[in-house]
C-alpha cells in the first residue's frame, strides 16, 4: 500500500501528523527519528515528512535523519525541527531565536510552488519554535517569509526536498489540510488507499492465518477497544472459536456492563464469559485512600481473577486479542525507541498471563496501527451502534480513581447516579458528542445545605468535561451558563444526597483530566 513515512523528532505533534495523512485517505506509518533506512523500511513508502522535535537540531548529539534518505530519491517535508535538520545536513545555519515564536503568525508567500498551491498570498500559519534557519543550504530557495522575517517555508527543487517552519497538522493553521495533500498526494503522488474496509481485509488474513484452526480470547474492559476488538473477532473468525472474558468490576458506570454485553451477544458472541467481581474489588479496596495504591490493587486483582477463569474455562492455549492502538504502541516506546517522551504509562493488560503469550507468539494486537476515531470507523463499519462507537473514554480504574478517598459500595453506588443524569443530561441537550471526555468526581468534603426548614449536609459533587484530540492535552468545555445551571439543578434534584455541584474549569495541563 502506499505509504508515507513519518520520522519522529520527539515533537507532540508526531500523532497528529499521522492522523492527518490518514484523514485524507493515505497510510503513514511513524518511525524513529533515526532509524535505518534500509529497503525494508521503505517499501511502499512514496514520501517522507520529519517531525518537529523539543530538541535543538544543532545540539551535540541531536538525532538525524539516516543519509540514506537523501539518496532516496522520495520527496521529503521537513517540519520545524525537520528542516531545521535538513538545513544543517545540506551545509546551511540554524540559530537560536531572541524570543520563540508560538501561537498564530502571519505566513506571506513568496513564490509560487506545488506545495504552496491553492493558497491565498497570506495565511494564518501555527508556529512554535525557538530555532529557526539564519542561511538556507545550497540549492534551497524561500517560498514564505513570516511576519518577523523568518523563512517559514522552503524548497530545493533539484533534490525534492521541501521544508516549513510552521506546523500545518495543527487545526488553527490556516490551508493547513491543503499543505499536507499538496505534499502527499499531490507532489509525492500517493494513492489514497487507506480505508477501514481496507483494513478490515487486511487484518481478516492476518488474524485468520495467525489462529488457525486455535482459539481466541479477548479481555473486554467495556471501552470502545476492546468492544471493536470483540466485533472484529466476531466477524472475522469462526464465532466458535471466540471467547470473551469481561470482569465485572463494580467501578462500571451504569448500565454499562450490560449494554456492552448485550451489543456483543447480538453481534452473535457464542462464549461470552462475565465474571461478577463486585464483591472482590471492593474488598481489595477497602481501607485504600491512595490513588496510585488504587490502580496497584485493581490491576493485581484483574490478573489474578483473569488467570483463575482461563484455567477454569480451560482456554490456556488460545491467542490473547488485546486492544492496543497504534497511540499505545507509540507511547510505550515501541514506535519512536529511545526519543519518546513518555507522556503516560501504557493501559494494557498486563501481568503473567500476558508475559507468558508475548513470550510464546501467542498475543495478537488487531488495532494496532490505527487511531482512536479509525478504531469508531472500524466499530460502525462492523455494526456497533453509535451508544458505544461514541462513548467517552473510562479509565481502566473505574469508578475508583473518582471517588476520593476510600471507595465502598455506597459511593460507587451515588457516583453512578450522578454520573448517569450528567451524560444524560449532555444528550438531552445535544453536548454529548461536543465533549471528549465528561464525568462526575465525588469529593471526600460534606456540605451544608437546606431541605425545607433544615440544615442539611451533603455531598460535593465535582463536575468535569473536557475537549481534546487525544488526552495528552485538555480545555475545559465551555458551557453556556444555562446548561451548566441546568444539569447542576437536574443532578441535586434527582440524587438528593449529593448537596452541592461545582464546575471544574482546569485545563490539562497543568491539571490532568482525571483528580486522581
Ligand atoms: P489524565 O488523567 O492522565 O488522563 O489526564 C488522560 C486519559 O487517560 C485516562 N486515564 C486512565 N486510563 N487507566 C486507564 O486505562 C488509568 O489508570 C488512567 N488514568 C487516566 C483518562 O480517563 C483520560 O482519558
Amino acid at each position: 500500500m502506499d505509504t508515507i513515512l513519518i520520522l519522529d523528532f520527539g515533537s507532540q505533534y508526531t500523532q497528529l501528523i499521522g492522523r492527518r495523512i490518514r484523514e485524507l485517505g493515505v497510510y503513514a506509518e511513524i518511525l524513529p527519528g533515526d532509524a535505518r533506512l534500509g529497503s525494508r523500511a521503505l517499501d511502499g513508502v512514496r514520501g517522507v515528512v520529519l517531525s518537529g522535535s523539543p530538541r535543538s537540531a544543532y545540539e551535540s548529539g541531536a538525532p538525524r535523519p539516516d543519509a540514506a534518505l537523501y539518496d532516496s530519491g522520495l520527496p521529503v517535508l521537513g517540519i520545524c525541527y525537520g528542516i531545521q535538520a535538513m538545513t544543517l545536513d545540506a551545509g546551511g545555519e540554524v540559530e537560536r531565536l531572541p524570543e520563540r515564536e508560538y501561537g498564530r503568525k502571519t505566513v506571506r508567500l513568496a513564490a509560487a510552488d506545488p506545495l504552496l498551491s491553492g493558497l491565498p498570498p497570506s495565511i494564518e500559519s501555527w508556529m512554535s519554535h525557538g530555532d529557526s534557519i539564519a542561511r538556507p543550504a545550497p540549492g534551497f530557495e524561500v517560498l514564505a517569509v513570516s511576519e518577523g522575517g523568518i523563512p517559514a517555508a522552503l524548497r530545493d527543487p533539484g533534490r525534492r526536498l521541501w521544508g516549513l517552519q510552521f506546523h500545518p497538522e495543527v487545526s488553527h493553521c490556516e490551508g493547513g489540510m491543503r499543505i499536507l495533500e499538496n505534499f502527499v498526494v499531490g507532489i509525492c503522488g500517493a494513492a489514497r488507499q487507506w480505508s477501514m474496509e481496507a483494513y478490515l481485509d487486511q487484518v481478516a488474513e492476518r488474524l485468520r492465518s495467525a489462529v488457525g484452526n486455535g482459539e481466541a480470547l479477548l479481555l473486554i474492559s467495556g471501552g470502545v477497544d476492546s468492544t471493536v476488538a470483540g466485533a472484529l473477532l466476531l466477524r472475522i473468525l469462526s464465532r466458535e472459536r471466540v471467547h470473551l472474558l469481561y470482569i465485572d468490576t463494580g467501578l462500571m458506570r451504569k448500565d454499562e456492563s450490560l449494554e456492552v454485553m448485550d451489543n456483543l451477544r447480538s453481534l452473535g458472541a457464542r462464549h461470552l464469559h462475565m465474571v461478577e467481581a463486585e464483591a472482590e474489588f471492593l474488598g481489595a479496596l477497602s481501607g485504600v485512600e491512595d490513588p496510585e495504591e488504587k490502580r496497584r490493587r485493581i490491576g493485581d486483582l484483574f490478573i489474578s481473577i483473569q488467570e483463575r477463569e482461563v484455567a477454569r474455562l480451560g482456554i490456556a492455549d488460545a491467542f490473547l486479542v488485546q486492544g492496543t492502538l497504534y497511540t499505545d504502541l507509540i507511547e510505550s516506546g515501541k514506535g519512536v525507541g529511545s526519543k519518546a517522551q513518555v507522556i503516560k504509562s501504557h493501559h494494557n493488560v498486563r501481568g503473567p498471563l500476558v508475559e507468558a503469550k508475548r513470550a510464546a507468539g501467542r498475543i495478537l494486537e488487531p488495532l494496532d496501527r490505527l487511531y482512536k476515531d479509525e478504531v469508531r470507523a472500524l466499530g460502525r463499519l462492523l455494526g456497533l451502534p453509535e451508544t458505544i462507537v461514541r462513548r467517552h473514554p473510562f479509565p481502566g480504574p473505574g469508578l475508583a480513581v473518582r471517588i476520593l478517598g476510600e471507595v465502598d459500595k455506597e459511593r460507587c453506588d451515588l457516583l453512578r447516579e450522578a454520573d448517569a443524569v450528567f451524560i444524560e443530561e449532555l444528550r438531552l441537550r445535544g453536548l454529548y458528542d461536543r465533549i471528549w471526555q465528561a464525568f462526575c468526581v465525588l469529593l471526600p468534603l460534606r456540605s451544608v445545605g437546606v431541605a425545607g426548614d433544615e440544615r442539611k449536609y451533603g455531598s460535593v459533587l465535582a463536575l468535569r468535561a473536557v475537549v481534546s484530540e487525544d488526552g495528552m492535552t485538555a480545555d475545559v468545555f465551555p458551557f453556556e451558563p444555562k446548561d451548566l445551571l441546568g444539569i447542576s439543578s437536574a443532578i441535586t434534584n434527582r440524587v438528593p444526597e449529593i448537596g452541592r455541584v461545582v464546575y471544574d474549569t482546569s485545563s490539562k495541563p497543568p491539571a490532568t483530566i482525571e483528580w486522581e
